[in-house]
């Protein structure tokens, strides 16, 4: 709901209020974002805004005051939103209101990924600001949500005046935060590496600017593109907790900034380090869309909050409900050494243990036997496919499961048909040696006919209508970039690309990729229902990955797989049993050779997928909960999954690492109903919900090194 009351704008979402305000000289402020407020007609608030800083024109001084978007170098010298060239000079912006309106629903994105309404009430505000000296206008747009505590926020600058500008500077969003000061709040990031990605960083802010950003050309396995701040004595159960998240998966940059008041500037947006866009006149640049979210519920509030809202306004909406197959992949069985035989050993095991679908990884086109030749070819390996994909996909569908393939449309190697054709499609700076990550190339999604021919490729590939599933990966970061605004052009291509082939294949489950977790971002998410976390696949190292990733994105989002022992990344041997219960708090599957497994694992295999069948929808569509975090430096992790109505809950604890004497593992419980009562299944044992959220349950968990346990809790009458 958004209603006026006088020069205020007032945003209600579920549990939040998002309030600005027309200054009587024009500028747009920032009222409030929080708890929702009772509706006011603020008419006591003081109107006036002056300084004692005498080189304000208007006397109007607004580095004191909350601003909507910010622009610097004119009556404010704090960082900026946005930053125009004029004649290759910089402009000094003095935005000022124009006009608003008021839309119900959400208009259409152009160009990138972006919530959707999905048959949710939302409304948006469009708020107008203007410079009439330089001909420029920026539309700030909010949706906001009945259902939900996020509003999506997003910028589009036009150039409204006679001759040519340039940006550079163009971000998303830009919040001046009410009621908070810098000195009792922390900053949360998820930073990370290769098979590191997403782990829960914390800090206290300081006076000057904390930043983190990505210039990798992707949203990265360093830095997501996600920043939490909370009360300093926030928790994953209590406390205020407001995060910025971009639905983009290309450079991008966040800014706190804290001035000698102790107030707070969040901004974030594609990150402007060379960033240059020429608008002619009449032209106009939209920001990727930023998801705010408050949470007065503590860090597991926020998560909540994000995790229902990508569910139900990112994530492709056929998949919303949608139970995912169980799978396995050939990656850390077969890697690139396979053959039809191989492939079919593995299908007639999977199928006997109860797996769906097959995924076809790395390794089976061109002539392709390891990572340095081939990207680009994509036609069958005839060693190792004789029948081609159509033949080995009926031969796995006649033993009953689906199949899926492995994908880089993004690549090529240099030794490859394609590069020899078309020596022209890959991003090279030309003057010195192409720079090669993994012996490859990154292709130039800012070409036409590099679009093309990645969207006819993939067509051709699913026109055979025999493919369920496609692993999207993308394994490289970019370098030898040499246009300034050259990454944000690239997505513009691969998002025509991703919007083109998901459409046209609308059944066809997408699962992204990027070395494991480089590009885990809600951009992706918006084409692909899930995403690989981490090429990481020991349970025990997952801990604080999908820990961290659930801090924004829901659990059905992750692909989680249960693979062989000793571990192939880090050498942990671990029960077969957690490495399954880990999986399960994500999208499931296998990734080990099922063929070589012992009778009795394949069987447990049967138990494993049962069990990860009853969780699954509390996977989809239950509420997260850190009761014992990853990162708290205890001897145990403990994880909730509960379902909206309350009445199951399940409880995963594993023990990361034994500890002689350590006492006793009590575990309390979140969110249930205080007064029911709850069994916990496989025992005698019944709780109040009371008593299993205010004492707690002993789990059982045995002493030693990553074990775990499985516990559900059923309300009973
Ligand atoms: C990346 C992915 C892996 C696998 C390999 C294949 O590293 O993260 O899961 O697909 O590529 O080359």
């Amino acid at each position: 709901m958004i209603t006026e009351r006088g020069r205020y704008l007032i945003l209600q979402g579920k549990n939040v209020s998002y309030i600005l305000r027309i200054h009587e000289e024009g500028y747009l402020l920032h009222y409030y974002y929080g708890k929702k407020l009772r509706e006011n007609d603020y008419t006591y608030v003081p109107v006036e805004i002056r300084s004692f800083y005498t080189f304000a024109p208007d006397r109007v001084f607004l580095e004191g005051e909350k601003q909507e978007y910010p622009a610097f170098g004119y009556n404010d010298l704090k960082e900026g939103a946005v930053q125009v060239l004029e004649n290759g000079r910089d402009t000094i912006l003095s935005l000022k209101y124009k006009a608003h309106e008021i839309i119900d629903g959400k208009p259409a994105f152009e160009g990138l990924p972006s919530s959707k309404a999905n048959g949710e009430n939302c409304q948006t505000l469009v708020v107008t600001l203007s410079d009439e000296a330089y001909g420029i206008e920026i539309r700030l747009s909010y949706t906001v949500f009945d259902d939900s505590d996020v509003i999506a926020r997003s910028a589009r600058i036009i150039n409204a005046g006679n001759g040519p500008v340039c940006l550079t500077k163009a971000f998303s969003c830009s919040l001046d935060i009410a009621g908070k000061r810098a000195r009792e709040t922390d900053m949360i990031t998820l930073r990370g590496a290769w098979a590191k990605e997403r782990n829960i960083e914390r800090h206290p802010l300081f006076q000057g600017i904390s930043e983190i950003g990505s210039r990798t050309g992707e949203s990265s396995h360093y830095l997501n593109p996600f920043v939490a701040l909370c009360d300093r004595t926030a928790t994953n159960a209590s406390g205020e907790a407001l995060g910025l998240l971009l639905v983009y998966s290309g450079n991008h940059r966040f800014q706190i900034n804290v001035d000698a008041y102790d107030n707070i500037r969040a901004m974030c947006g594609i990150h402007d380090g060379g960033f240059r866009w020429d608008l002619a006149p009449g032209e106009a640049f939209q920001t990727p869309e930023c998801l705010l979210c408050f949470s007065a519920e503590g860090l597991d509030g926020m998560s909540r909050e994000y995790h229902d809202f990508m569910r139900a306004h990112i994530l492709p909406q056929r998949f919303r409900t949608a139970p995912r197959p169980v799978l396995v992949n050939s990656w850390e069985s077969l890697y690139f050494d396979f053959d039809e035989e191989k492939i079919l050993n593995i299908v007639r095991h999977a199928k006997e243990a109860g797996i769906e679908l097959f995924v076809l990884d790395d390794g089976w086109f061109g002539h392709r036997k390891n990572d340095s030749t081939s990207l680009g070819d994509w036609y069958a390996n005839p060693e190792k496919l004789p029948s081609g994909v159509e033949g080995i996909a009926d031969k796995i569908n006649a033993l009953g499961l689906k199949f899926g393939i492995w994908v880089e449309p993004e690549m090529a190697n240099p030794v490859s048909e394609l590069l020899e054709k078309h020596p022209d499609y890959p991003i090279a700076c030309r003057k010195h040696p192409p720079v090669l990550g993994r012996n490859q190339q990154v292709l130039d999604l800012t070409k036409r006919e590099v679009v093309e021919f990645a969207k006819s490729f993939l067509d051709k590939l699913l026109s055979c209508g025999k493919i369920s599933y496609i692993k999207w990966d993308m394994n490289r970061s970019m370098a030898e970039i040499t246009e300034p605004a050259f990454v944000h052009r690239y997505y513009l291509g691969l998002y025509e690309v991703l919007g083109y082939i998901t459409e046209k294949y609308p059944d066809v489950l997408f699962e992204g990729c990027s070395g494991g977790g480089g590009r885990f971002d809600a951009g992706m998410l918006c084409y692909h229902p899930l995403i690989w976390t981490s090429d990481v696949s020991d349970a025990i190292e997952r801990l604080k990955i999908q820990e961290g990733t659930a801090l924004c994105y829901p659990l059905s989002a992750m692909g989680s797989h249960v693979t062989a022992c000793p571990n192939h990344q880090v050498g942990r041997v671990t029960p077969f049993s957690t490495r399954a219960n880990v999986a399960s708090f994500g999208t499931f599957g296998y990734e080990l050779n099922v063929a070589e497994l012992s009778a009795e694992d394949k069987s447990e295999i049967k138990n494993q997928i049962a069990r990860y069948r009853e969780i699954e929808p509390l996977v989809r569509e239950g509420d997260f909960s850190v009761l014992v975090s990853a990162f708290s430096g205890g001897t145990f992790t403990a994880w909730q999954l509960t379902s909206k109505d309350k009445k199951r809950a399940v409880v995963l604890c594993v023990r990361t690492l034994a500890s002689a004497n350590a006492g006793r593992d009590f575990v309390r419980l979140r969110g249930l109903k205080e007064d029911s009562m709850y069994a916990r299944k496989g025992t005698k044992e019944i709780y109040s919900g009371g008593e299993l959220m205010y004492r707690g349950f002993l789990p059982g968990l045995p002493g030693t090194d990553f074990a775990s346990v499985l516990s559900e809790f059923i309300e009973i009458d």
